[in-house]
């Protein structure tokens, strides 16, 4: 693994911008791996002033978001779907046509699971998945415990889950209990991993999932197990790492060209 410490979340949100900018040029009608949550938003906001500039062109990417709750209306400004349109699709220019959200709604869920699978491997798998992780070392909603095989799928979420997403809610009852998400296996098959994390209520989840056993009781664990992944941190969320200097080391004696 790469695992690059930077002094903030800004800078995080740069340089993980940059993995993705480094992919959109080359392909630029390539898959994007999409997550929500607070920890993406400094890459998106980036990729959007690099749209906005003329430097990159999203139109042709398609987008696969990594979950989806079960039972929320996608109207209700939480859905994920709503949240992609609002944070990804519209400020990066992408075709709504070609970002897909899982199926939360679906009358028969394992179905619309196996055909977002069946979508992901029409379009030739993802290009660069984008993910987050969660204070209990989630990723996507894949919660401790998860197979690090398995794929698209209902998940129960946990109580920390629930309690640390109902700031986005009018009240912690109103979260939902279920969600839709891609597999551990399916993060596993994309080309590249690149995963951010910013603050201290972070750094025991990131010390786990880089310098822990791979373990299903911590998810972000199996990045370990991935031919290219790049974690972004910041020093806060880096703070309980005990190789942080290597780390600071490595990065800073990479040459620009092998950074990206
Ligand atoms: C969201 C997702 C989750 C979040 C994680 C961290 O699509 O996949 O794994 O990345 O819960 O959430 P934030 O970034 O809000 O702390």
């Amino acid at each position: 693994m790469e695992i690059v410490i930077l002094p903030d979340s800004a800078e995080v949100g740069r340089v993980a911008a940059s993995v993705i900018a480094d992919v959109v040029a080359r392909k630029p009608d390539g898959v994007l791996g999409l997550a929500t949550g607070s920890s993406p938003l400094a890459i998106y906001e980036e990729l959007a002033r690099r749209a906005d500039a003329g430097e990159l062109d999203f139109s042709r990417m398609r987008g696969f978001a990594l979950d989806e709750y079960v039972g929320l209306d996608y109207s209700h400004p939480e859905s994920y779907h709503a949240v992609i349109d609002r944070t990804v699709t519209k400020p990066l220019g992408m075709n709504p046509e070609l970002v897909s959200v899982p199926d939360g709604l679906a009358d028969d869920i394992p179905a619309a699971c196996a055909a977002y699978e069946a979508a992901i491997d029409a379009a030739g798998g993802i290009d660069v998945q984008i993910l987050g992780i969660g204070a209990n070392g989630h990723i996507g909603f894949n919660e401790p415990t998860s197979s690090l095989a398995s794929r698209t799928r209902i998940k129960t979420l946990t109580p920390k889950t629930r309690e640390d997403n109902a700031r986005f809610f009018d009240s912690p009852d109103a979260v939902p209990t279920h969600c839709v998400t891609q597999g551990l296996g399916t993060i596993l098959r994309a080309h590249r991993l690149v995963l951010v994390a910013q603050g201290e209520r972070k750094a025991e989840a990131v010390a786990a999932a880089v310098e822990g056993p791979v373990s299903a009781s911590c998810p972000a664990s199996v990045l370990q197990l991935h031919e290219h992944a790049t974690v972004v941190l910041d020093e806060g969320a880096a703070s309980r790492l005990r190789n942080a200097d290597y780390y600071r080391y490595t990065w800073a004696n990479k040459p620009e060209w092998q950074r990206y």
